[in-house]
C-alpha cells in the first residue's frame, strides 16, 4: 500500500510516498480502508523532531482517518462507513491506503458528515469535546471564551458549546469574524487589535494557545470557574496559581480516542480549508504550520 514516510526529521520537505506492506488488524482492532486522513498540528511538530513521540524515523505520521472497513468483526461490516482517531500517540499511521484502528476508537460515519469532513474531524472534536464538557463541565446558561476559535479545534469547540446552550465568545482576526457567527457564535473578539480581557468575565475559558494566555485568561474567568488549557506549555501558571486566583485550572495534555465519545456529538458544520492529495502532504503541512488556515486541512487518498 502507498503511505506517507520520512527517512529524517525536517521541514515539511522530508515527507516522501513510499511502498510498504498493508498491516494486519489484531484483536479488538479493525482494518479501515483510508479516504481521507486528517492534518493536525502535533503532526507537523512530530515529523521536525520537536515532539519525538514515535521514536526515530521511518515512521508514518496521521491520527485522523474516515474510510470504510476492509474486513467484518469486531462489531463492524466489511464496507462500514466509519471515521475515528487512531491512540496518541501511539504508532501513528493515518496518512496511509489503509490503518488499523481499535474498534473502540471508530464510529460509524453518521450523514451529516461528508467521509471528508470525517476524516478532518476526529482529534479536534475529541479535543473540544473532552476539554468542554469532560474538563470543563460546560453547562447551559454558561459563558464560554474560545481562543483560536476559527482554528480546528476552535472551530467544532464553538458549536459545541453552542449546542450545550452556552453564550459563546470567539477570538479571531477580523477576516474570520462572519464565518465564527454562521457557526453561532455570541461575540467576537478581534485579538490583533482589541485586548480579549476586557470581555465580561467567563465562567469557562478554552485556551488553545497557550504561553501567557493562560496568566490573561484567567482575568476573565469568574470566581469558581475554569480554565482547561491543551496547551502545555503556561509559563508561571499551574494549579496553584489558578487556586490563589479562586478558579480551577485543567490541563488536557492529550486528547483521547474514543469512538463513544464520537457518538456524543452534536451535529457538526466541519469546515476544509484545504482537501489535498496524499502526494502533496508536503503542501498540507506547509499549510498547517502557516497558523492561519480556517477549519481544518486534509489528505485525500
Ligand atoms: N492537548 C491536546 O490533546 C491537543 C489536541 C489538539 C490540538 N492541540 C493543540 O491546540 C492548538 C490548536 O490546534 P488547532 O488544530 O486548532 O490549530 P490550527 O487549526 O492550526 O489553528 C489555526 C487558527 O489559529 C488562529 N490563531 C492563531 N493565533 C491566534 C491567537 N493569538 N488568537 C486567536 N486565534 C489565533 C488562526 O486564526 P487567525 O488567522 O485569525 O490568527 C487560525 O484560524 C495546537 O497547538 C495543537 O497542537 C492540543
Amino acid at each position: 500500500m502507498r503511505v506517507i514516510t520520512q527517512k529524517t526529521v525536517g521541514d515539511a520537505s522530508v515527507l516522501e510516498v513510499a511502498e510498504v506492506a498493508t498491516p494486519v488488524a489484531g484483536p479488538g482492532e479493525v482494518l479501515v480502508k483510508v479516504g481521507v486522513a486528517g492534518v493536525n498540528p502535533v503532526d507537523t511538530y512530530i515529523r521536525g523532531g520537536g515532539f519525538p513521540a514515535l521514536g526515530e524515523p521511518p515512521f508514518t505520521l496521521g491520527w485522523d482517518v474516515a474510510g470504510t472497513v476492509e474486513h467484518a468483526g469486531e462489531g463492524f461490516a466489511a464496507g462500514d462507513e466509519v471515521y475515528g482517531m487512531l491512540d496518541f500517540p501511539g504508532t501513528g499511521g493515518g496518512y496511509a491506503e489503509y490503518a488499523v484502528v481499535k474498534a473502540s476508537s471508530l464510529a460509524k460515519r453518521p450523514s451529516w458528515l461528508t467521509v471528508e469532513q470525517a476524516g478532518a474531524v476526529p482529534v479536534v472534536a475529541l479535543t473540544a469535546w473532552q476539554a468542554l464538557v469532560g474538563r470543563g463541565g460546560l453547562s447551559a446558561g454558561q459563558r464560554v471564551l474560545i481562543h483560536a476559535a476559527a482554528g480546528g479545534v476552535g472551530h467544532v469547540a464553538v458549536q459545541i458549546a453552542k449546542a450545550r446552550g452556552a453564550y459563546v465568545i470567539g477570538t479571531a482576526s477580523a477576516a474570520k469574524h462572519d464565518f465564527l457567527r454562521s457557526l453561532g457564535v455570541d461575540e467576537v473578539v478581534d485579538y490583533r487589535h482589541q485586548d480579549f480581557t476586557e470581555i465580561e468575565p467567563v465562567d469557562v475559558v478554552l485556551d488553545t494557545i497557550g504561553g501567557e494566555y493562560a496568566e490573561r485568561s484567567a482575568k476573565v474567568t469568574k470566581p469558581g470557574g475554569v480554565l482547561v488549557s491543551i496547551i502545555p506549555s503556561n509559563p508561571g501558571f499551574d494549579v496553584d496559581r489558578a487556586s490563589e486566583l479562586g478558579i480551577r485550572f485543567e490541563l488536557l495534555l492529550s486528547v483521547t480516542a474514543s469512538g463513544a465519545d464520537l457518538d456524543a456529538l452534536p451535529q457538526l458544520k466541519v469546515q476544509i480549508d484545504h482537501a489535498v492529495p496524499l502526494a502533496d502532504v508536503t503542501k498540507a503541512h506547509e499549510l498547517v504550520e502557516s497558523g492561519r488556515t480556517t477549519g481544518k486541512i486534509i489528505l485525500v487518498l
